[in-house]
């Protein structure tokens, strides 16, 4: 990875050439960026609002680098509702991806596997989401006071290039995340409602970053990589631990997925 960089440093960069795409990295997740030549690296704590993230598995570092012929801003790690943090600060990343010009923004999250078939090492992309994490964010008023029609925040576009990119012996499924707040995993009642909902996976994070960046008119896909069975469906009880080694077996695929994506963006 690059040295430490100013924060003035990259904004600087990305007002020179904007990036086209930004990367969120979940749970377990950072060797994802292997493909990515790093030009600068700020830690989190160096970006005015945000802080250094707390959660095992989350780097918490933003870089600028180039990846398939792409300029793109990786983001190493997420900050969560169940840290403690804002919903305003959830989503700063994606303002501040917005703000430097990105376009596309491609998350990735570790996530449990209610659909039957989601095991473990399964990847997801996702087609829309259950907002889970009250109060609701269709709660808050729109300008007229009345909020404007949700259609799902993840793009056409991208679902089809991501099914496009996706190695042929290996199918990439679709399904609908369900956001909950956390930090605490589900019971087996919550996941049996879930399903009911339609809900094929459930997880802490991407949901309210999607709409951020949908609202602010970016074409937006995530992608769930499956880490355990979801409470009450797997045999032993759920574990952080577990879900970090399951995500971090999956890089190496995950990787390869990234950057046919940027291939065919
Ligand atoms: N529930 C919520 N979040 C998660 C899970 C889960 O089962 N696995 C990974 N993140």
């Amino acid at each position: 990875m690059s040295q430490a960089a100013s924060f003035t440093s990259l904004t600087d960069a990305c007002r020179a050439t904007p990036p086209a795409v930004a990367l969120v990295l979940g749970s377990g997740m950072s060797g994802v960026a292997a493909g990515l030549t790093p030009l600068l690296t700020v830690p989190f704590g160096a970006i005015p609002g945000l802080t250094a993230t707390s959660v095992a598995g989350h780097r918490g570092r933003l870089t600028l680098g180039e990846w398939a012929g792409r300029r793109v801003l990786v983001f190493e790690g997420r900050l969560h509702f169940y840290e403690g943090h804002s919903w305003e600060a959830v989503t700063l990343p994606v303002r501040l991806a917005a703000a430097l010009g990105v376009r596309v923004l491609l998350q990735t999250n570790a996530a449990g596997g209610i659909r039957d078939d989601l095991g473990p090492g399964s990847l997801m992309v996702i087609h829309d989401h259950i907002e889970w994490t009250r109060p609701y964010c269709w709660r808050e008023p729109g300008p007229g006071g009345l909020g404007p029609s949700r259609p799902s925040p993840y793009a056409q576009r991208l679902l089809d290039l991501l099914s496009e990119a996706a190695e042929p012996e290996a199918a990439l499924s679709r399904g609908i995340y369900a956001a909950v707040t956390g930090p605490c995993y589900e019971t087996p009642a919550e996941i049996r409602a879930l399903r009911a909902w339609g809900a094929d996976a459930v997880g802490m994070s991407t949901a309210r970053e999607a709409q951020a960046g949908y609202d602010l008119g970016l074409e937006c896909a995530a992608i769930s990589c499956i880490t355990n069975r979801a409470a009450g469906l797997g045999g032993a009880p759920l574990d952080h631990q577990e879900v970090l080694a399951t995500a971090a077996a999956q890089t190496a695929r995950l990787a390869r997925l990234v950057t046919r994506f940027l291939e065919r963006l």
